[in-house]
């Protein structure tokens, strides 16, 4: 896997194939406190508890077309290059949660890459799940919400700034005539 974008998307995928209709991707960066944390969570059918034990395991999936299942592990694997770790939460009947913490300076932590441009993926192939999205990066805060715009993905996130200006608009989701 190039970047943490695409292991962001290999994790939401799973919560869609669990049949998840509410998928919240949030991103935090703290570089005073070196730490990148990335955190996925769904509320589709959860996974018991045995089960859970086995997920991580690379040669664990209930895909029936083939014998292996690496999403889960490779991201595993990618935190712990960093420095840091996957855990993986789930009730069932309730939902997952997928969180991946890592040092955000370390030489082999893979870069982000794009989260918005997953985001627009995932809202572009599933119009019909909501998608909830946030990426704090130091003192600032980046929001959409593809549930208040029906799978529009020509809105922009925007800015949540401490300051209180919310309106401010940042990256286009796609490029639009303005
Ligand atoms: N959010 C989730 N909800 C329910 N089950 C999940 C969820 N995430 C993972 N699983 C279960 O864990 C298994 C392992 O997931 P993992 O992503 O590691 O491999 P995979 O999806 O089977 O294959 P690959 O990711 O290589 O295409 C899945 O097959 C699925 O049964
Ligand atoms: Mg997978």
């Amino acid at each position: 896997m190039e970047d943490l974008s695409l292991h962001i998307l290999d994790i939401v995928e799973n919560s869609l194939r669990a049949g998840a209709k509410d998928v919240e991707i949030i991103v935090k960066e703290d570089q005073e406190a070196d730490s990148l944390e990335i955190e996925i969570i769904d509320d589709g059918p959860g996974i018991d508890a045995p089960m859970l034990e086995k997920v991580l395991d690379p040669f664990f999936t209930t895909k029936s077309v083939r014998k292996v299942g690496l999403g889960l592990s490779l991201f595993r694997e990618a935190a712990r290059a960093a420095g840091g770790e996957l855990i993986i939460e789930s009730e069932p009947g309730k939902g997952t949660r997928v969180n991946v913490s890592m040092q955000h300076s370390h030489v082999d932590r893979q870069p982000l890459g794009d989260p918005v441009r997953t985001l627009r993926t995932l809202i572009v192939s599933h119009p019909e799940v909501r998608f909830r999205f946030c990426h704090r990066k130091n003192g600032d805060e980046d929001r959409f919400d593809s549930g208040q715009h029906k799978g529009d993905v020509s809105v922009r996130p925007r800015k949540w700034s401490k300051n209180g200006n919310r309106n401010q608009r940042i990256k286009p989701l796609t490029k639009t005539k303005d």
